[in-house]
């Protein structure tokens, strides 16, 4: 009985030492320390022995047990430390890879002129309204002193829906709404997209984007016409840069003038961007005319006023010396992300 215990201990010794998972591990452990395992099958064979051997065998046995259960353990640990260090190094995070790129939205450089745009005249007490794009004849035309007749209408290429309904071709609608619905004193922005049935070039778009201005009070003059536009030029440009006042016509405004501002890009020297003049048209203005006024029942004896319509696409394209207004329009986002 004794060969007998050593030679199961030693195959029992050999197979713990080439297991390789906690499975065959476990499976050792029931073949030899289970109820029904090779060592315990032993233990049942003691009634055959004489009286006397029983205690030498008994320690004999216990003793095996108790040795292959601390193999068994000693393996077991040894095979939960490698499998956990397989796993860390399955695991490790390489920490100077390149971080995942977190795409951000952000506004549009239109908007952010426009949002500047709109700081400058709500510090001098302007209101900011809004009008429809789709307009009638009535608000884009009539009310604008453009009578249907009238040859100031093929400066502005129409997009016509029906007979009386139009994409509006610029914010002065804006104007007729506001003093249909709002009594004098009047200070008003109107930010907004219009449509023009233009060629499409690099300073050319179907849809660009223009902010009306109204003024309407008593003792309105060209003074103050002169006063805040040439405010918000030095405000968006820079407080040296020049503005000059050319006479113009507008069917709604008499007087009328458009406003250059120096050009940003030479400093007046004369460039590319400006064709070699120095100088960058960036709006048209003018005393409202009595005619209009009238159209909308506010006395021309007793109130005057001045209105303006600034090119916000032009002033985006200088400020971020962007050549083609098209790039404005098609929402690439490599050239977005420049802003
Ligand atoms: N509506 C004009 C245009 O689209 C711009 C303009 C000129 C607006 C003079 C005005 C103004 O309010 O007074 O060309």
């Amino acid at each position: 009985m004794k060969e007998q215990i050593s030679a199961i201990l030693l195959e029992a010794k050999e197979q713990v030492a080439d297991s390789q998972n906690e499975g065959e591990i476990e499976a050792i452990r029931v073949k030899y320390l289970g109820k029904k395992g090779e060592l315990t099958a032993i233990l049942k064979q003691m009634g055959s022995l004489a009286p006397d051997e029983r205690p030498k065998m008994g320690a004999l046995v216990n003793e095996a047990k108790s040795e292959l259960e601390c193999l068994i353990a000693d393996k077991k640990t040894e095979l939960k430390s490698a499998e956990q260090l397989k796993k860390l190094a399955e695991e490790t995070i390489d920490i100077t890879m390149p971080a995942k790129e977190l795409k951000v939205g952000k506004l549009h450089p239109l908007n952010t002129v426009l949002d500047d745009m709109i700081d400058i005249f709500q510090s001098m007490g302007f209101d900011v309204v809004d009008g429809p794009e789709v307009e009638t004849d009535h608000y884009n035309f009539e009310c604008l002193n453009v009578p249907a007749d009238h040859p100031a209408r093929d400066m502005q290429d129409t997009f016509y829906l029906a007979d009386n309904l139009l994409l509006r071709t610029q914010t002065s609608a804006a104007q007729i709404r506001t003093m249909e619905t709002r009594k004098p004193p009047i200070r008003v922005i109107c930010p907004g997209r219009v449509f023009r049935a233009d060629e499409v070039d690099a300073t050319h778009s179907p849809v660009f984007h223009q902010i009306e201005g109204l003024v309407v009070d008593k003792g309105i003059t060209m003074c103050d016409l002169k006063g805040v536009l040439e405010q918000f030029a030095h405000e968006i440009y820079g407080s040296d840069t020049k503005v000059k006042f050319r006479p113009s016509f507008f069917p709604f405004t008499e007087p009328s003038v458009e406003v250059d501002v120096t050009c940003s890009e030479c400093g007046g020297k004369g460039c590319r961007v400006c064709k070699g003049s120095g100088w960058i048209e960036i709006l048209g203005a003018g005393m409202v005319h009595p005619n209009v006024l009238r159209s909308c029942g506010i006395d021309p004896e007793e109130y005057s006023g001045f209105a303006f319509g600034i090119g916000l696409d032009r002033l985006t394209t200088t400020r971020y010396k962007i050549s083609d207004i098209r790039l404005l329009f098609e929402n690439d986002k490599r050239f977005l992300d420049q802003f």
